[in-house]
């Protein structure tokens, strides 16, 4: 019996992690980071808060910084900082490429997410 409870509460914990996705972390991440710096970069985030810069680091590391540089700054590829490209069009880019880039085959909820800290950039 305590086996069964046990296992359950593992089932449950799992469920809990994997299921609560989207915007809990960055909440709780964010939020002291804007009491505490209130110059420069914190506004950025404050203002687009629809994504997961975390996350979307992550998936830029895997997809794109072999492109694009590890601080955006670009390298075989253009650097993305300041691209006055908007979300959908950076989204776009990333499903279907551009020129010399071929299309990524990321996840539409990654893609969305890395295209709006992108443009946030
Ligand atoms: C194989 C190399 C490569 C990879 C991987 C790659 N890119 Fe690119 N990317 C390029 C090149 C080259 C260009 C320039 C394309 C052109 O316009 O000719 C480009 C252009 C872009 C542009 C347009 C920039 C501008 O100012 O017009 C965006 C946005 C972009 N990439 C985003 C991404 C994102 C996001 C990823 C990861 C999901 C990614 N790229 C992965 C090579 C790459």
């Amino acid at each position: 019996m305590k086996k069964f409870l046990l296992a359950l509460g593992v089932v449950v914990a799992l469920t809990a992690c994997g299921g609560g996705d989207e915007a809990a972390p960055p909440v709780d991440e964010e939020s002291p980071a804007v009491d505490e710096a209130p110059t420069d970069e914190a506004p950025d985030e404050a203002t687009a808060g629809d994504y997961d810069a975390e996350s979307a680091r992550a998936t830029y590391e895997q997809s794109c910084i072999g492109c694009h540089g590890g601080d955006l700054q670009g390298a075989s590829g253009p650097g993305l900082e300041g691209t006055g490209l908007s979300a959908a069009e950076i989204e776009d880019i990333i499903h279907n490429g551009q020129g010399a880039m071929p299309a990524q085959n990321l996840e539409d909820e990654d893609a969305a997410n890395l295209a709006a800290w992108l443009e946030a950039q």
